[in-house]
């Protein structure tokens, strides 16, 4: 197993001992390459998981609960007013305010509800991942859009400053764009680093003067655009309330 892997594996690892609830519930699960070590410990924890419900995150997701043994129930089959114990998924980038950039495998709007519907939502990113501000080294924000909207959208980021936001291609040329869970596009929409709390305090403007936003004005513009259907930034109002890193060379942890 590479470093990278080994290093996943572990945070995974440090997550899932640290906040999974011995008597869960509901559990949300997300989506990528490093929830599958989550998965993977949930397993191994030697907990009694038979009353438990995993909630997926999209078609990987799914299949990831299921070929676990564990028992997956739709987002939509959930009784209305449940509140998930605790829902574990990946990030491509976390900030140090633990504002975190998703949606690099192309699923987020699914991601974004059911941390939406969690007590605790808990981010498990390798060291990699940790960056003074989002858009340091992963370059652009997912967007999921309507294929019927998607040149309009691109339209609208512009004028917020996205320098070339394109629609994300799929492996064949021949498929044209890729498409979600949803049968949607995603957008990739690059942007300057944006800024966090500790610049806004040190008198810096996050309104996108010169194309710098701040993390929840950027966020809240683009939800705005008609067709989008959701934006992969996480940020305190609308997820993480925790994160947890581990891996290569004692790496601190978010949290
Ligand atoms: C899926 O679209 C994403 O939000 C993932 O959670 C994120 O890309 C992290 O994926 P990895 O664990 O594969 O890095």
């Amino acid at each position: 197993m590479s470093a990278v892997e080994e290093a996943k594996r572990t945070a995974a690892k440090v997550a899932v001992e640290k906040h999974y609830p011995k008597d869960a519930r509901w559990v949300g699960i997300g989506s990528g390459s490093t929830i599958v070590y989550v998965v993977e410990a949930i397993t191994n924890l030697g907990v009694d998981t038979s009353n438990t419900k995993y909630i997926p995150t999209g078609y990987q997701s799914k299949q990831l609960i299921v070929n676990a043994g564990l028992m997956a129930v739709e987002y939509d089959a959930l009784p209305l007013g449940t509140v998930l114990d605790v829902a574990f998924d990946g990030a491509d980038e976390v900030d140090e305010d633990l504002n975190c950039i998703k949606g690099g495998g192309a699923c987020l709007f699914q991601e974004k509800i059911v941390a939406l519907q969690a007590k605790e939502f808990i981010c498990v990113a390798d060291h990699r991942k940790l960056q003074p501000r989002l858009l340091t080294s992963w370059k652009s924000i997912p967007i999921e859009v309507a294929p019927i909207a998607a040149y309009r959208v691109i339209q609208k980021l512009k004028e917020l400053g996205s320098i070339n936001p394109a629609v994300r291609p799929s492996a064949s040329v021949k498929e044209g764009p890729l498409k979600t869970d949803q049968d949607f596009f995603i957008v990739d929409a690059p942007f300057k680093p944006m800024l966090i709390k500790a610049d806004i305090e040190a008198g810096q403007d996050g309104n996108g003067k010169d194309g710098v936003w701040a993390v929840e004005v950027l966020a809240r513009k683009i939800k705005e655009i008609i067709g989008v259907l959701e934006v992969g930034i996480f940020h305190g109002q609308t997820g993480p309330q925790a994160a947890a890193a581990g891996g290569l060379g004692g790496q601190r942890p978010v949290a």
